[in-house]
């Protein structure tokens, strides 16, 4: 176990970096040579990954569907994009999870009591307002991605790093599009 200063983030959320109540234990026998106890920091922590992957992931199908405005249709399909990339990522932190052993927690339940995001905004409609609330669930996703890089590095778990290192570098790129859309000045 890491020391505790390592688990939480300062956030605005207090919803701790790995869940306070544990993931299903490790279930299943594998000839994986990741100690147990190892896989199972690595399943607690992917598994809320996980949760607030699924989260995000539905947050832009949030943006997708209700965006309006003069930039609509560019931000209605770029929102769709990031939502499919974020999927991806949703779809290599489960599998990863299961290869390890764990069970993937990845219901839309557990995931809304288990996420680390806030809530999307059910009353905004235009599209600066869209991109603001977007470009802060992915930066709030996107620092627990890098976090996580070097938590799975101190776990001596290489592989779990290369995933989250290519989540994080996958996040920043759409935060870079998505933000693209407020940053001209002139
Ligand atoms: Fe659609």
């Amino acid at each position: 176990m890491l020391p505790e200063q390592n688990l939480t983030q300062p956030m605005t959320t207090t919803i701790p970096l790995r869940p306070i109540v544990p993931v299903v234990p490790i279930t299943y026998q594998t000839e994986n040579d990741i100690s147990a106890n190892r896989r199972q920091e690595l399943v607690d922590l992917m598994n809320q990954r996980l949760a607030s992957g699924v989260d995000l992931q539905l947050q832009l199908k949030q943006a997708h569907w209700n965006v309006k405005g003069p930039n609509f249709i560019g931000l209605h399909e770029l929102f769709d994009k990031v939502s499919e990339g974020v999927e991806s990522y949703v779809d290599t932190i489960a599998e990863r999870i299961v290869q390890l052993g764990g069970v993937a927690e990845g219901t839309v339940r557990t995931a809304a009591s288990r996420s680390r995001l806030e809530e999307y905004p059910l009353d905004i409609a235009n599209g600066s307002a869209h991109v603001e609330a977007v470009s802060k669930a992915l930066s709030d996703f996107g620092h627990d991605a890098r976090q996580t890089i070097l938590e799975v590095t101190e776990l001596n778990d290489a592989d779990t790093a290369d995933i989250f290192t290519e989540v994080s570098r996958g996040i920043d790129k759409w935060l870079w599009f998505v933000e693209a859309h407020s940053q001209a000045t002139k």
